[in-house]
């Protein structure tokens, strides 16, 4: 189902396999539960007679419940992996499992947010849902109490910044009932408190709730501090996942070494 708050699915994905063989949910990996798993996915893009691999095997689990961070250099496939977690691209071999309902939430605000008003918003995408009257507005508020616009319902969506509209997209999300946040560069068209106040928002989403997990795409470092844990992608795959000191440590070295190259 397409809303007008990104793409919400209300089925787990589950993609791929090789040589037809079907594949095997991997909602854990040992003990722990996960709700995003990706195992040697491969993904091609066609360009005229040309086959571009785009990812190229990659591999990469987040723990339930985590808001995990999602960085690498420009065109290194980020936005690829997330949306064939999303189910929007699908991959030519390896399997995905996304835990759902999840919900795909883009990187401009003016693409995602519709109606005249957040609460307004948050309620069009329950629209196909089978709820009374009564239920909408129970969601609706709580989950715009969650992303902290309680307070903005009835303001009209052309007065919100970028970022509470990113925040009402949250919500709607949220008011969906989604377990996955697959959330691509919120920030990047955002002045730096509304940047916070959109990563705030989630880190409050995520430790409040029953098991929401948010996939978070950026280039910012400074957001790291509010994740969970990280990876970090590389020509189509991920080099590097774990805590953020690990990633972070990795990054900021590769920063110095790229600094070091251009200063000759
Ligand atoms: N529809 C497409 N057809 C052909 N190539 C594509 C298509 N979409 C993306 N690509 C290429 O795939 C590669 C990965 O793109 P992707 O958008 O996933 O990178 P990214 O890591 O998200 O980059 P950025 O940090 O700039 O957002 C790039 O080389 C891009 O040009
Ligand atoms: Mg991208």
């Amino acid at each position: 189902m397409q809303s007008a708050l990104g793409l919400h699915s209300s089925t787990n994905l589950v993609f791929g396999s090789r040589k037809g063989v079907p594949c095997v949910v991997r909602a854990h990996v040992g003990a722990e539960r996960v709700s995003i798993d990706v195992q040697n996915v491969n993904l091609c893009f066609q360009k005229d007679s040309n086959v571009l691999p785009i990812l190229k095997d990659c591999c990469m689990s987040i723990p339930e419940g985590k808001l995990w961070m999602l960085l690498g250099p420009n065109g290194c496939g980020k936005s690829t992996l997330l949306k064939a977690l999303a189910g929007l691209l699908k991959p030519t071999s390896g399997k995905l499992y996304v835990a759902g309902p999840k919900s795909f939430v883009f990187q401009n605000p003016d693409h995602q947010v519709v109606m005249p008003t957040a609460e307004a918003d948050v309620a069009f995408g329950l629209g196909n849902l089978d709820l009374t009257v009564e239920e909408v507005r129970c969601r609706v508020m709580k989950s715009l109490e969650a992303v902290g616009l309680l307070e903005l319902s009835q303001r009209p969506v052309q007065t919100l910044s970028g970022g509470q509209k990113q925040r009402v997209a949250i919500a709607g999300a949220l008011a969906e009932c989604s377990k996955v946040l697959l959330l691509d560069e919120l920030t990047t068209f955002l002045d730096e408190s509304d940047q916070m106040g959109v990563v705030e928002a989630v880190r409050r989403v995520v430790s409040g709730s029953d098991g929401v997990t948010a996939l978070w795409v950026t280039h910012r470092l400074e957001e790291l501090d509010y994740a969970d844990g990280a990876s970090y992608m590389e020509n189509g795959h991920v080099v590097l996942g774990g805590s953020v000191a690990k990633v972070k440590k990795f990054v900021l070295e590769k920063q110095e070494e790229y600094k070091r190259s251009i200063s000759f």
